[in-house]
């Protein structure tokens, strides 16, 4: 039997927006495997309610559970944002979100206190960020925006060009007259975007990819758990997918070589 430290993580998303945290984590931990779930037939969830959002990770972390996962990545800023702390009830393994990992990226990198986020519609309206935000530095600003053609957009695979450049420049101009120096991407698709959302942004201001701070907390909490994989073996991460194989494969081999290809699931 395989040893508890050598099995995979678990990560999860809407669709193909988790790749991008995904990657963060291969990154940080190249010895780590990867079993990935993106629900990409009953994407996006931005506008879901709470209920059907717990019932989809519901069925999502037992599938992950079932392949023996040893942690759990919630790689979804809407899921992260919230109900976070329903779906860490449906596991015993340790689970990390993006909210936690983004906001202390976000004031770190801030030195005026003034900070965008931009995310779902469903992101925006639960106030987690701000929440987040002002619960560690209550003088801090927060000017969150709902950019809800985002997430169609990448999963189109539309990450630059002129419709990229238009759209990322209407959302990004509600941050105008904000004063933000630090801008919180709080939506996993969005990193595939960022070129875009760079180019909108004033020169000079921070754009922050919670990946990167999760992939390091994550790394924290194995290695003090003990669960850092130690079989040495080369990785051969899984992906699975509800439906959209095409479109998902194409960010897929894009991100992770060729040589990867989801497999679609039933859940
Ligand atoms: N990647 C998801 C998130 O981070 C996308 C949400 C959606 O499917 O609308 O919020």
């Amino acid at each position: 039997m395989r040893n508890r430290a050598d099995a995979p993580i678990g990560v999860f998303d809407s669709g193909v927006g988790g790749l991008t945290v995904a990657r963060q984590i291969v990154a940080a931990m190249p010895h780590e495997e990867i079993v990935y779930f993106g629900d990409c037939l009953r994407a996006p969830y931005g506008d879901r309610g709470p209920e059907q959002l717990a019932d989809f990770s519901r069925q999502i972390v037992d599938f992950l559970t079932a392949k023996g996962v040893k942690a759990l990545v919630v790689a979804c800023g809407t899921i992260s944002a919230r109900i976070f702390e329903t779906v860490a009830q449906m596991t015993d393994v340790p689970i990390i979100g993006m909210v936690k990992p983004g906001v202390d990226a976000a004031l770190t990198a801030t030195k005026t206190g003034r900070i965008g986020v931009l995310a779902t519609a469903g992101t925006v309206a639960s106030g987690a960020h701000k929440a987040a935000i002002s619960a560690k530095r209550p003088d801090a600003n927060v000017f969150a925006v709902a950019c809800p053609l985002f997430v169609p957009l990448v999963e189109e695979g539309w990450f630059d060009g002129d419709v990229a450049d238009l759209v990322a420049k209407k959302y990004v101009s509600a941050l105008e007259n904000s004063g933000a120096d630090a801008v919180l991407l709080g939506c996993t698709h969005y990193p595939l975007l960022a070129c875009a959302i760079e180019k909108a942004l004033p020169p000079g201001v921070a754009v922050i990819d919670p990946a990167i701070a999760l992939a390091d907390s994550l790394k924290g909490i194995l290695a003090e758990q003990n669960l850092l994989r130690e079989d040495g073996e080369k990785p051969t991460h899984q992906f699975y997918i509800s439906g959209g194989k095409e479109k998902f494969d194409g960010i897929l081999k894009m991100i992770f070589g060729q040589k990867y290809e989801a497999k679609i699931v039933k859940i």
